[in-house]
Formats: structure tokens, C-alpha cells, sequence
């Protein structure tokens, strides 16, 4: 079963001229025929944007937009009641619901309720997780863990000592690695089939990736000085190497990214025509939920500047066949990033940098 995108979607974005400016009309490969195949395959859940580290490379202004900063249980089950539901099922097929986004979702004093709740409804959705492991406390590991609440998680560690790694997270390596350690021994005695990613962005790798790709100091680094800073990635590795199951686990570094410093960016300095979208693939299948319910753009735009519509005012499948949501992808498959606005217009700061 499948149906085709209301006309009126087609009919608005040929009266504003965005399609084809000529007349003509080019189909955009967005619009076609919505089916499990191509409808919404992800849930991003922003059960919590407060969080407990105040990483170098995060946004400072990241959540500060939207007052609601933790994702009420109520709100979760209604989504996971339409995601549930037969007629849902019809045009969309969730295949993975990540529960931390945007924030640390463990800060969500309801995130074991909800956790039940998503395996209850949705016993073949695959949870993921991204944590810093912070708040991922010793009784909640004990759960997830011991209820299977939780199939995939992933952990930054970015520094090799409890110094480097404060410099870069700002918060106590020694109460994450308490967790952490906790976690995998457990998974050991529970014979419990989680993959663990470790990631890893380094200081060095952060300040010099973004002066080579930007050209400029991060702003939650002024003062560093830059001579003076060694890469410890291969320490982390070298530890993380003993310590994790292979060949479940994987131990990464983490392309740096450049979204902490939209601000110092002027977008009339950028040339669009060098950008693509790194997003777009995944944003066309995806949807992002702030913990008021807002559906905003992606993972990199943390102040959920570009609200797409409120999946609990309305549903999910209504924001997805949302004039806005079409028109978005369309600028973005258009490349016409300073029509947008919001965090797009630094499509630069989107990308994936390197130092090298
Ligand atoms: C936004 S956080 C949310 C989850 C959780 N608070 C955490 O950090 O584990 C998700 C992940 O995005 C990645 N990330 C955040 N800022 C980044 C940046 N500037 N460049 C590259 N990756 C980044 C990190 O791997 C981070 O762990
Ligand atoms: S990257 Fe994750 S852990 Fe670090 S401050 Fe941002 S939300 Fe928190
Ligand atoms: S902020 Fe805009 S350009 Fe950047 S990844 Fe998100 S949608 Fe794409």
C-alpha cells in the first residue's frame, strides 16, 4: 500500500518557484511515492537537552531555545503509540529510535519507563544510545542491561588522563570510567550481545582541525596554547584496546565537526556552490525530536532552530508530509542554503574536518 504526496505539496512548491524557476518541472527525488521503503526509518529522540558535560566541541547555546528540557513520558507514548499503529505502519518503518540525542537522555529521570515502554511497543525497533556515561549510573546500567532495554551504545572518551579528558569534556573521568568499567564487566556476566562504540576527539584533533578547516580558534578555547598540545588518541586506543570485547566493540576517532562555531562565521564569506548537505540522505528518512516535540532539522542544529512542526500537537506523519519539511529538503537538495536560514547557513560547519 502506498499513496502518492498530496498535491497541494507539489502545487506549493511550484507556486513558489523552487523546483524549476524556468517552469519547468523537475521532479525532486524526494517527492514520490511514500511506502515503509522510503517513509520515516528513524526516530531521534532528545529525551533530555541538559546534560552534564560542557564539551569543547558542543554548542554552548545548544537546548537553549526551546524551556522544556526533558522529554515527558507522556510525550514518548504518544509517539510510540502512532509508530505502533496500523496506519503508521502503512507509508513508515522504524527501524532504530536513538534515546540520546541532542543532551544526555539519562538526565531523564523517566528514561527507564520510557526505555520499557519502546521495547514493549516496538520489540523489534533497535534502541541506540550515545552517553556519556556520566549519568548512566551503576542501578540504570543494571536494568537496561538485565531487561535488554538497550541494543547499541556509544561513549566519547576524548582524553587519556583524567586532566586531558576534564580539559575537553569538563566534567569527572573517574565516575565515567567507574560506569563504563561497570558496564562491560556486567555485559560480560549477562553474556549481553551490546556492541560498545568508543569515539574519540582529542583536543589536538578539535583546535587543530578547526583552525586548518576554518581558520580560526574555538571559542571554548581561547587561551590554549596550541604548541603545547600533544594527541593522545593512540594513549585512549591503547587502553580502550584491553578493556573492550572485540570484535563487538570498536574504538573511533570522531571526524570533528564545526557547529560550536557557527557564531564566529560570517555566511557571506561562504561559497555554497563548494557545499553539500552531509545530512540529507539521512534527514529525508529521519526525524529529530526536541523534548517538547518539535521536530527540528538534524543533529547539527542543537538550538532546534529550524522547527518543522510539534509531533505532539499534530502527528508524526502529519510534520513528515509538512510543507515545511518539503521545503527544506528541497533548498537543501538545491543547495540554496542562505534561503534557509538557521543553522544551514554555516553549511560549512556541518562538514566533517581533519587535521591533517
Ligand atoms: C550531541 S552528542 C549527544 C549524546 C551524548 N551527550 C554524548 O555526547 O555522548 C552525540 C555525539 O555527537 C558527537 N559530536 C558532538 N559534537 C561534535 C563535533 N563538534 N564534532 C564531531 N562530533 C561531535 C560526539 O560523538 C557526541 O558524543
Ligand atoms: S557532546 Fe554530548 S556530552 Fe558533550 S556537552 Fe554535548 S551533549 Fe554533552
Ligand atoms: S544544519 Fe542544515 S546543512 Fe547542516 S547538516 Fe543540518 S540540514 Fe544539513
Amino acid at each position: 500500500m502506498s499513496v502518492i504526496v498530496p498535491n497541494k505539496i507539489i502545487n506549493t512548491a511550484k507556486h513558489n518557484k523552487i523546483i524549476n524557476e524556468n517552469g519547468t518541472s523537475k521532479k525532486l527525488s524526494f517527492l514520490k511515492r511514500i511506502s515503509p521503503k522510503n517513509g520515516i526509518n528513524a526516530l531521534s529522540l532528545s529525551l533530555s537537552s541538559l546534560c552534564s558535560a560542557d564539551c569543547i566541541f558542543c554548542p554552548a547555546e545548544r537546548g537553549q531555545r526551546i524551556s522544556t528540557k526533558f522529554m515527558p513520558f507522556a510525550y514518548v507514548e504518544k509517539i510510540v503509540n502512532e509508530i505502533a499503529s496500523r496506519d503508521f505502519s502503512r507509508f513508515h518503518n522504524i527501524e532504530v529510535i536513538s534515546v540520546s540525542a541532542n543532551g544526555d537522555g539519562f538526565l531523564n529521570k523517566e528514561i527507564i519507563k520510557i526505555l520499557r515502554l519502546i521495547k514493549k511497543r516496538g520489540p523489534h525497533i533497535k534502541v541506540v544510545c550515545f552517553t556519556n556515561f556520566r549519568s548512566f549510573t551503576k542501578d540504570k546500567i543494571d536494568i537496561v542491561l538485565r531487561e535488554k532495554l538497550i541494543d547499541n551504545i556509544g561513549c566519547n572518551i576524548d582524553g587519556a588522563s583524567a586532566e586531558n579528558y576534564y580539559q575537553v569534556k569538563r566534567t569527572d573521568y573517574k565516575v565515567v570510567k567507574e560506569h563504563l568499567l561497570y558496564f562491560i564487566k556486567l555485559r560480560r556476566r549477562l553474556w549481553r550481545d551490546v556492541p560498545l562504540l568508543i569515539s574519540a576527539l582529542t583536543l589536538y584533533d578539535y583546535v587543530y582541525s578547526i583552525r586548518k578547516g576554518l581558520g580560526i580558534t574555538p571559542l571554548k578555547t581561547p587561551d590554549i596554547d596550541v604548541s603545547n598540545i600533544t594527541d593522545d588518541f593512540e594513549l585512549i586506543k591503547q587502553e580502550y584496546m584491553q578493556i573492550l570485547d572485540h570484535p563487538k566493540d570498536h574504538i573511533l576517532r570522531t571526524p570533528v565537526r564545526g557547529w560550536a562555531e557557527r557564531k564566529q562565521i560570517n555566511p557571506a564569506s561562504i561559497n555554497y556552490s563548494q557545499y553539500i548537505c552531509p545530512l540529507m540522505d539521512s534527514i529525508s528518512r529521519a526525524a529529530f525530536i526536541a523534548p517538547d516535540g518539535t521536530w527540528y532539522a538534524c543533529c547539527w542544529d542543537g538550538n532546534n532552530e529550524l522547527e518543522l512542526g510539534n509531533v505532539i500537537e499534530e502527528s508524526v506523519h502529519r510534520v513528515f508530509l509538512s510543507d515545511k519539511r518539503i521545503m527544506l529538503l528541497q533548498y537543501l537538495e538545491n543547495r540554496e542554503f542562505a534561503k534557509i536560514n538557521g543553522p544551514c547557513v554555516t553549511v560549512n560547519c556541518c562538514q566533517a574536518l581533519s587535521c591533517n
